[in-house]
């Protein structure tokens, strides 16, 4: 029983242990099965992996109208989307944005998260600078380009 205790629960409660058999007080050997079954290195602490996420829309709540386009275009240059992309998403640093490859996925939701939560390799999380509200713009901005709605599309 002693060996089993001064297993468990390290060299601190082992000596306590020591102490209690030498007194042999039943006592203190009923009070130590308590603090043994919780040592400290068995609870989990700290963050959690992957916990945390943006929550988001599924969908894009906006419309794609011009309106909407031409400012996820505006917000594509004035936050250097088009410094790792390219200034048409035409790829760069980062991977091209218009052609029919995606890492991530290039549903709305997939858009979203890889601009809101940032992507592993190299992708910059922008949820904390920009509000859903624009990051949906630039999501309808990179969904328009190669299509006849793309505002300013390359020469
Ligand atoms: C510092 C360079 C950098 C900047 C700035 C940057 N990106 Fe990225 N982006 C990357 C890299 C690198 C990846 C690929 C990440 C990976 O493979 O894990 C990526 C991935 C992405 C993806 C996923 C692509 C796919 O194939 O699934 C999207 C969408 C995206 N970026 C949009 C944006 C937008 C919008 C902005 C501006 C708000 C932006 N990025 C700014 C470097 C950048």
């Amino acid at each position: 029983m002693r060996s089993a205790w001064s297993h468990t629960a390290g060299i601190a409660l082992s000596l306590l242990v020591c102490a209690c058999g030498e007194r042999g007080g039943a006592g203190g050997a009923q009070s130590l099965p308590v603090a043994a079954s919780a040592p400290p290195g068995s609870i989990a602490v700290g963050p959690t992996p992957g916990a945390g996420a943006p929550p988001r829309a599924p969908r894009n709540p906006l419309a794609s109208t011009a309106a909407v386009l031409q400012d996820g275009r505006r917000l594509y240059v004035w936050f250097n989307c088009a410094g790792c992309h390219g200034g048409h998403g035409g790829g760069g640093m980062g991977p091209s944005l218009r052609d029919e490859r995606w890492i991530y996925g290039n549903g709305d939701a997939q858009i979203f998260d890889s601009i809101a939560a940032g992507r592993g390799d190299g992708m910059p999380a922008w949820g904390t600078t920009l509000p859903e509200q624009e990051i949906w713009k630039l999501v309808a901005y990179i969904q328009s380009l190669r299509t006849p709605d793309e505002p300013q599309p390359p020469r």
